[in-house]
């Protein structure tokens, strides 16, 4: 379903069979929302979001290429996050006999202008999928397009901002004993001890090579978020607390209580394709109640 959202930029809605929603914005590709069967918002958008360019959206699943964070010549996380993106008009094909029918299909694709930033030919096409029980799946496919025989090199991320109720309560599982490049220490290179990870103050991590199954578990309000990942060995786990919360225009001074950032990523190592190569990068997640998953 096709519709205006706010300051009439184009979305989409999905919706799936037990009531489970998402909600996706044409500008920046953006998941914006994703509601289980309860109508709970799942992902954290600012109440200060602005939703209109050039900025891009404080909150869902801003997309980070061709650059993830600072480190190169473009703006912070790339531009694909400000763009406006289309259905895609010719679509990947779906495995047969696909039952699901709550997915969407955008295009992004090089324009003159951004060829004077960042000199290649590209096509990413993002599929957002709302699977039968609710779970959120992005794949990437980015293709290098270039006419004139050249490589590209890129970072990337699904900067996913996860709603939780109180970021003291929240344990991150899948990450203990892994290598980070720590963003608040000039990404200097640490490794994660001990147990899973808490939070208590500002926290700007690039968690090395981690296992594809991440868990973020919610303790109360009994929900754990499992982020599963392919073709993205890093990830990003991001909190600015109340110092950096306040310097952000587009964010509460409090709002860091109820979000965090867990982001499958490619950060350390970029990705090169050759002219006609593509790339393919997932994220899927699924929220459950906490009980399903103690002792595992
Ligand atoms: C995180 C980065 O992914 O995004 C942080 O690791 C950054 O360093 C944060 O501050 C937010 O970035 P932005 O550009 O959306 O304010």
């Amino acid at each position: 379903e096709l519709c205006k959202g706010l300051n009439g930029i184009d979305k989409v809605i999905l919706r799936e069979v037990r009531g489970c929603s998402a909600q996706v914005y044409l500008y920046g590709g953006q998941v914006i929302s994703w509601k289980n069967e309860y109508g709970e918002e799942l992902l954290f958008v600012s109440s200060k979001a602005v939703f209109k360019p050039p900025k891009a959206i404080r909150g869902g699943i801003p997309i980070c290429f061709p650059q993830f964070g600072s480190q190169g010549s473009l703006e912070q996380h790339g531009f694909a996050r400000n763009r406006l993106w289309s259905i895609d008009p010719d679509p990947p094909p779906f495995p047969v006999n696909n039952p699901n029918k709550a997915f969407v299909d955008l295009i992004l694709k090089h324009s003159e202008e951004d060829m004077k930033i960042w000199p290649h030919r590209y096509e990413f096409r993002l599929r957002i999928t709302l699977g039968p029980g609710g779970d959120l799946m992005l794949t990437s496919r980015i293709r290098n397009t270039n006419t004139d025989g050249k490589s590209f090199a890129f970072t990337f991320a699904y900067h996913t901002y996860l709603a939780v109720s109180d970021i003291s309560e929240v344990r991150v599982e899948g990450l203990e004993t892994l290598d980070y490049l720590d963003n608040m220490k000039d990404k200097e290179r640490f490794t994660e001890q001990g147990d899973a990870i808490t939070f208590e103050s500002e926290v700007d991590k690039v968690y090395l090579s981690t296992p594809t199954k991440i868990a973020i578990l919610d303790h109360e309000r009994k929900r754990t978020f499992v982020l599963r990942k392919d073709g993205l060995p890093d990830a990003v786990v991001w909190n600015p607390w109340d110092k950096k919360a306040k310097a952000m225009p587009d964010f509460g001074d409090d709002e860091y209580k109820h979000m965090l950032c867990v982001e499958a990523a490619c950060v350390e190592k970029p990705i090169i394709l050759k002219p006609g190569e593509e790339w393919r990068g997932r994220q899927e997640i699924s929220a459950v109640p906490s009980s399903y998953c103690s002792g595992q």
